[in-house]
């Protein structure tokens, strides 16, 4: 391998919410932290070595964003998921989360309705609410391996006068990666109501081999016309600090009524830092990316196969993209809290609790493998014994 993803980097004393923050969010700092979702890994060297050059300038008065950076952007699009995207249809977005609420504003008036397929990412509930616009729950089907969309159900809610839905694709926590032909039948359905749908697709380029992302915005002129696609280059490239992302808006109206809004508030900027990181990513993030994904398939094969060989009351339910796996503890026995509790305590873990993402999450929680895999081991090892341990008892 080119690029270095074993060796261990220290990120306590960075003020990383993930290492830092694991008192004020679990209660003690003596964990191994799989929860929040970034990576431990340092970015592409291509990336730090644009930002030292930058940083070493010295001067970071304000900066416009490089002629090329949607550009760059639509290229990565066009030759990961051969989805053509014209420059012009791209906006920025101060972070996805910042996107939704400000898409929310644009397209919903307060006690509209919003329709989220739990167990779904909870700031997706947090958008909504804040928003004072009404969550609507389309829940997903599980048959005990396998989510999958309830198209009866979406149906159903969409009827009911939903006027925008949030499409998490690829899927967290569940690790779907949506078939074209899934997404085609839930774009269809959205669409014959005339609801508008922002597809959440930050997750897109973490992708295991057998499985295709399809951006649902490159399915029908149709759908690209009525949709809104959050993009960006912080999980693939962990730059999340930058909270820095962008939204694609085909449909002129739509973007014209999206632009007014950033305009608004004042959020249409970039930093000297962000750009230069933004650009060397798309630019050059490619091979960087290809490795890192080896490395993370590598490491989903460690995890299925240790926790069927030695821990398998607890069912790894097989992520088809994203770093995180989503892991069912049902047959423990726990109640959510006793669950939260053994993992901290017994396990020593910071993990995301399961019933954050929705009620359909009670018992399940989320594991973050983008780390070296040295940690991973230890993180099954430690799991395992608290596991065993309780089993002796
Ligand atoms: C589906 C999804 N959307 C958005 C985000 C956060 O994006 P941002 O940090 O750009 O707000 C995450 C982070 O975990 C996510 O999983």
């Amino acid at each position: 391998m080119a690029y270095d993803f074993d060796t261990p980097v220290r990120r306590l004393g960075t003020d990383s919410v993930k290492w830092d923050g694991l008192t004020n969010r679990f209660g003690q700092k003596n964990l191994i932290s799989m929860w929040v979702a970034d990576m431990d890994f340092v970015s592409p060297p291509a990336v730090v070595e644009a930002l030292q050059q930058r940083v070493a300038h010295g001067v970071y008065g304000y900066t416009r964003r490089p002629e090329d950076y949607f550009g760059a952007l639509a290229r990565w699009q066009n030759t990961r998921h051969n989805w053509e995207v014209d420059p012009q249809w791209v906006a920025h977005a101060p972070g996805v989360v910042a996107s939704l609420n400000l898409l929310i504003q644009t397209f919903t008036g307060p006690g509209d309705k919003v329709m989220i397929q739990p167990p779904v990412y909870y700031p997706f509930y947090e958008v909504i609410s804040r928003n004072k616009r009404r969550v609507v729950e389309n829940p997903l089907a599980f048959d005990g391996t396998r989510y999958t969309m309830d198209f009866e159900d979406a149906a159903k809610k969409l009827a009911d006068g939903v006027k925008m839905v949030i499409l998490c694709s690829p899927h967290n926590p569940v690790g779907r990666v949506w078939t074209r032909e899934e997404l085609t039948r839930f774009g269809e359905l959205c669409l014959s109501y005339g609801v508008l749908v922002v597809s959440d697709e930050i997750h897109g380029d973490l992708i295991y081999s057998q499985y295709t992302h399809t951006p649902f915005a490159a399915i029908t002129e149709d759908f690209a016309n009525h949709c809104v696609t959050c993009v960006s280059p912080s999980k693939t490239f962990n730059l999340a600090g930058f909270h820095s992302s962008a939204v694609v808006l085909q449909n002129s109206n739509l973007r014209q009524r999206y632009l007014a809004t950033l305009g608004q508030l004042a959020l249409d900027f970039t930093q000297p830092l962000t750009a230069v990181a933004f650009m060397a990513a798309y630019q050059q993030g490619g091979p960087w990316l290809d490795e890192l994904l080896q490395y993370l398939q590598d490491n989903l094969a460690f995890v299925e196969k240790f926790m069927l060989e030695r821990v398998p009351s607890v069912r790894v339910i097989h992520p088809e993209g994203t770093y995180l796996v989503w892991l069912d503890f049902r047959q423990l026995g726990l109640s959510s809290k006793e669950l939260d509790h053994f993992i901290i305590d017994k396990a020593g873990l910071a993990l995301d609790e399961g019933h954050i993402f929705g009620a359909a999450g009670e018992g399940f929680q989320r594991l973050n493998i983008a780390c070296p895999r040295l940690v991973l081991q230890q993180a099954m090892m430690q799991l395992d014994l608290a596991v065993e341990s309780r089993r002796l008892k």
